[in-house]
C-alpha cells in the first residue's frame, strides 16, 4: 500500500514518513502542487495526505485537479493554519479527514491506514466490473498477450521476469501486477540495482546490523524486509554485480535472508518481480549473469514488445498522454488524423517513454489547439536532433527514481560534510532548469510558470548556478 505525502516542511514530512513506513505503508513524497499532480498522473496511490499552504498554491483550493485525476482516492488534509476558515474549507471538500497541526502522529497513521483500506476495496470493485483499473494503455495483439500474462499471475506469488527495451513500460507492468494482485494491501518496493554502488547493494537488499561495517551506525532494514507482505520489484536486474547475484539466489532458494553482519535468519514473505532491458542470454554465456538465478527468476516471463512493433497503439497512447498533460495544467491539444499517421510512422527508439516526452513537449510548444502533420513535423525533427545529440553525450542515465539517484550521486560525488545540501540542490536544479528552459526555447517567464516558481527566484538561481539561459537558447 502506497500513499502520497505533499508536505513542504521537511521535519514534519520525515516524521510522518517514518511513522507510516514503520506500519508497512510506503510513502512517496513531494512538496508542491505541481509535484503532486505529476505523481498522481503517473501512479496510483491508496490515499493522499496533503498540507495546505504550499509554495505553489493552496492544497485545498487545488483539490479539483486531484479529483480529475483520481476521483475516488481518499484525501487527508494537514494544516498549520488552524483557522476556522481552513477547517471550513477542508470540510467543504470530500476530504476523508482534517488534522490541524500539531496532531497526534499515531492517530494520523491510523486514519491513513483506514482511508487506504477503503480505497483498496474500491479498487477491487473496479476490477470486478471490467478491469478498468489497469493503468496500461494499448489494445494491440501483442499487448493483449501481455495483459493475459498479467491476469495469470494476480492470484499467485510466482516470480515474474519482465523483459523489454528501455521505455516499454516494464515498471508500469510490475506496478499493475502489484496493484491488481492479491498482495495489493502490502507495500510495493522498487529497487534499481543498477543505481546502487556495488558495495552497498547487499545492505540495501538485505539490510545490516548496527556496526556491520564502518558507517553502519544503526540497524538498517533492507528492501526485502520492507516489502514484507507485498511485492519487491528488482529493476535492472541485468546490472547486478556477481556477488549480489549469489546472495539473491540464496535468498530466493531458502525463502529467508540474513542482514549484513547479522546471525538471525529472517523469513521473507514477498512477491518478487524482476525486470531488465538487457539480453540476459549472452550475459549468461559470458559468465556475467548466473544461469541458476536466471531460471529462478524466469518462472513467468513477460515480454514487452517495442513500440515500433505495435504501431496501432501509438494513437491511443498519444491521446492518453495529451489528456495527462492537460490534467497537469498544460494546454489541451488534439491531433488531426494526418498527425496521428505521422506519429505512428516514427521509429520511437525510446519507446513509450520517448512518445510520452514528445507529447508533453508538443502540448507545451504547439501553436494551435488541433495539431496537424505540418506543424508536427518540425517538432519531430528537433526532438530527433536532441535525441541524437543526447546519445552522443557521455551521460548515462542509471535510474528513474530519486532515491536511487541520490544514493548513486552521494557515492560517486562524495560531497564535503556540511555542503551536502547545497551541492545536491545544485546538482538537481541545474539539469532541471536547463531542461525546462530548453522546452520553452529559453523563455524564462514560461519556464518559471512551468516550474511553478517565481520568475525572479528562477533568475536569481540561474545566476547562482551559472546557467546562461541565453546560451542555452542559442544552442537549440
Ligand atoms: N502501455 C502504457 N500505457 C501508458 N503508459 C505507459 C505504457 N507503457 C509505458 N508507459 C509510460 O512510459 C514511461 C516509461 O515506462 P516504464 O518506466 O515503465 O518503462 P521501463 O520499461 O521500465 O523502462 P526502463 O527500462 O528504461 O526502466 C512511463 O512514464 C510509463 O508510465
Ligand atoms: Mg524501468
Amino acid at each position: 500500500m502506497s500513499v502520497l505525502l505533499v508536505e513542504d516542511d521537511e521535519s514534519i514530512a520525515i516524521v510522518i514518513t517514518a511513522a507510516l513506513e514503520a506500519e508497512g505503508v510506503s510513502v512517496s513524497r513531494c512538496d508542491s502542487i505541481a509535484g503532486r499532480d505529476r505523481l498522481l498522473s503517473e501512479r496510483r496511490f491508496a490515499a493522499l495526505v496533503t498540507d495546505v499552504m504550499l509554495a505553489d498554491g493552496d492544497g485545498i483550493d487545488s483539490l479539483g485537479r486531484v479529483r480529475e485525476l483520481r476521483p475516488d482516492m481518499p484525501v487527508i488534509i494537514l494544516s498549520a493554519q488552524n483557522t476556522l476558515d481552513t477547517a471550513v474549507r477542508a470540510s467543504d471538500t470530500d476530504a476523508f479527514e482534517y488534522f490541524p497541526k500539531p496532531f497526534d502522529i499515531d492517530e494520523l497513521v491510523r486514519t491513513v491506514r483506514q482511508a487506504a483500506a477503503s480505497s483498496s476495496s474500491q479498487g477491487l470493485l473496479e476490477e470486478d466490473s471490467g478491469g478498468q483499473g489497469l493503468p496500461l494503455v494499448g489494445r494491440s495483439a501483442s499487448m493483449q498477450a501481455v495483459y493475459r500474462m498479467i491476469t495469470r499471475v494476480l492470484r499467485n506469488d510466482l516470480t515474474v521476469l519482465i523483459l523489454g527495451e528501455s521505455g516499454t513500460g516494464k515498471e508500469l507492468v510490475a506496478e499493475a501486477i502489484h496493484q491488481l494482485g492479491h498482495r495489493r494491501a502490502g507495500p510495493f518496493v522498487a529497487v534499481n540495482t543498477a543505481a546502487i554502488p556495488a558495495e552497498l547493494i547487499e545492505s540495501e537488499l538485505f539490510g545490516h546490523e548496527k556496526g556491520a561495517f564502518t558507517g553502519a551506525v544503526a540497524r538498517h532494514i533492507g528492501k526485502f524486509e520492507q516489502a514484507e507482505g507485498g511485492t519487491l520489484f528488482l529493476d535492472e536486474i541485468g546490472d547486478m554485480p556477481m556477488q549480489a547475484q549469489t546472495r539473491l539466489l540464496r535468498a530466493l532458494q531458502s525463502g529467508s535472508i540474513r542482514r549484513v553482519g547479522g546471525r538471525e535468519e529472517v523469513r521473507i514473505d514477498t512477491r518478487i518481480i524482476a525486470a531488465t532491458n538487457r539480453d540476459l542470454m549472452p550475459m549468461i554465456t559470458a559468465g556475467q549473469f548466473r544461469e541458476d538465478l536466471f531460471y529462478r527468476l524466469n518462472v513467468v516471463p513477460i515480454n514487452l514488445p517495442p513500440l515500433r512493433e505495435r504501431a496501432d497503439d501509438i494513437e491511443a497512447l498519444a491521446r492518453h498522454f495529451l489528456t495527462l498533460a492537460a490534467a497537469e495544467g498544460l494546454p489541451r491539444r488534439q491531433l488531426s488524423p494526418d498527425a496521428v499517421d505521422l506519429l505512428s510512422r516514427q521509429p520511437w527508439r525510446g519507446n513509450v517513454r520517448e512518445l510520452r516526452n514528445f507529447i508533453y513537449r508538443l502540448a507545451l510548444l504547439a501553436r494551435e489547439d488541433v495539431v496537424d502533420a505540418a506543424s508536427l513535423a518540425p517538432l519531430l525533427a528537433s526532438s530527433a536532433r536532441a535525441e541524437a545529440e543526447g546519445e552522443a553525450a557521455p551521460t548515462v542515465v542509471v535510474s528513474q527514481d530519486f532515491d536511487s539517484c541520490i544514493n548513486h550521486w552521494l557515492a560517486t560525488h562524495k560531497p564535503a560534510p556540511g555542503a551536502i545540501y547545497d551541492s545536491a540542490l545544485a546538482a538537481f536544479e541545474r539539469p532541471l532548469f536547463e531542461q525546462v528552459l530548453r522546452m520553452t526555447g529559453g523563455n524564462q517567464l514560461r519556464a518559471a510558470q512551468l516550474l511553478g516558481i517565481n520568475r525572479n527566484t528562477l533568475r536569481k538561481r540561474l545566476g547562482e548556478l551559472g546557467v546562461d539561459a541565453e546560451l542555452l537558447n542559442r544552442r537549440l
